[in-house]
């Protein structure tokens, strides 16, 4: 089926790591016109409260739809989908969609049953991430290592500058000799953004898990049901908000045009 008209969608995040969901969303929907909000004052969110998550997702989300009307929101952070799904569908009546660590296939997918879950210091320690693991692998050893400084490795990556492999290697450290650890679930969506380089650290991991595509799965088939209420505006570029001012604005507008973003603006300017 179709998607009617031309809905709004938000994708939210504390900094760029959603682009990675967005890119999929973007293939499957490519007629929807897209924001992105990046919550670069409160980057990273990885070690915040579950109150200031909470305070400030919402905040966002509400600022841009008292701008732009909003069709659906996808809240593309890890860490902010453990906490704020309920909340944010209790404020807004359009579809939400959040991002979950994909335990389940990677359960399915791994041949030692020893699978790995890759997220923020946040994500890893929260009771919903424990319930998918005995829910859907508790057949499987599974190991949990949060990191922040993998998270800012990936941020500074998409804003153009190079990767330091040393530091990554180090934060992986505590998997390197696992040589049965087969499977790893990137359950932070800065992680597909720096996918290459976890894999030349930890070499005998053979599948990679990224909710991307089914997330942008997700979103299509709400789009195709969803009351379409954003009036069709011209010039609907789609562009990105950050919502604390840019050191070098230049770069990052041109890393963002080859994403399809015309436009870099700060939220509440
Ligand atoms: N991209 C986010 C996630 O998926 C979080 C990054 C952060 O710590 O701010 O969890």
């Amino acid at each position: 089926m179709a998607i009617k008209k031309q809905p709004t969608v938000l994708f939210f995040d504390s900094g760029m790591g959603g682009l990675s969901v967005y890119k999929e969303a973007k293939k499957l929907s490519p007629d929807c016109h897209y924001l992105y909000c990046f919550d670069n004052a409160g980057f990273p969110y990885s070690e915040k409260s579950e109150e200031e998550i909470i305070a400030r997702t919402l905040n966002v989300c509400q600022s841009i739809n008292e701008k732009f009307p909003l069709d659906a929101i996808v809240i593309a952070c890890n860490t902010a989908s453990t906490v704020v799904l309920p909340p944010l569908r209790e404020r807004f009546s359009i579809p939400v969609v959040g991002t979950v660590p994909a335990i389940k296939p990677a359960a399915q997918r791994s041949q030692t049953k020893h699978i790995g879950l890759l997220a923020t210091k946040g994500t890893v320690k929260r009771e919903y991430v424990n319930d998918l693991i005995e829910r859907f692998a508790p057949h499987c050893k599974v190991e949990k290592l949060g990191s922040t400084i993998l998270v800012e490795i990936a941020e500074q990556k998409i804003q153009g500058q190079s990767v330091d492999l040393i530091a990554l290697s180090n934060e992986l450290k505590p998997w390197k000799n696992m040589a049965d650890l087969d499977t790893i679930c990137l359950g932070c969506t800065h992680f597909p953004l720096i996918k290459d380089e976890i894999q030349i650290c930890l070499p005998q991991v053979r599948n990679f898990m990224d909710p991307g595509y089914a997330i942008a799965k997700r979103l299509k088939h709400l789009l195709e049901d969803a009351e379409i209420n954003s009036e069709k505006r011209l010039p609907q570029v789609n562009q990105v908000f950050s919502t604390k001012e840019l050191e070098n604005p230049e770069k990052l507008k041109s890393a963002l045009l080859l994403w399809g973003f015309k436009e870099l603006n700060l939220l509440n300017e």
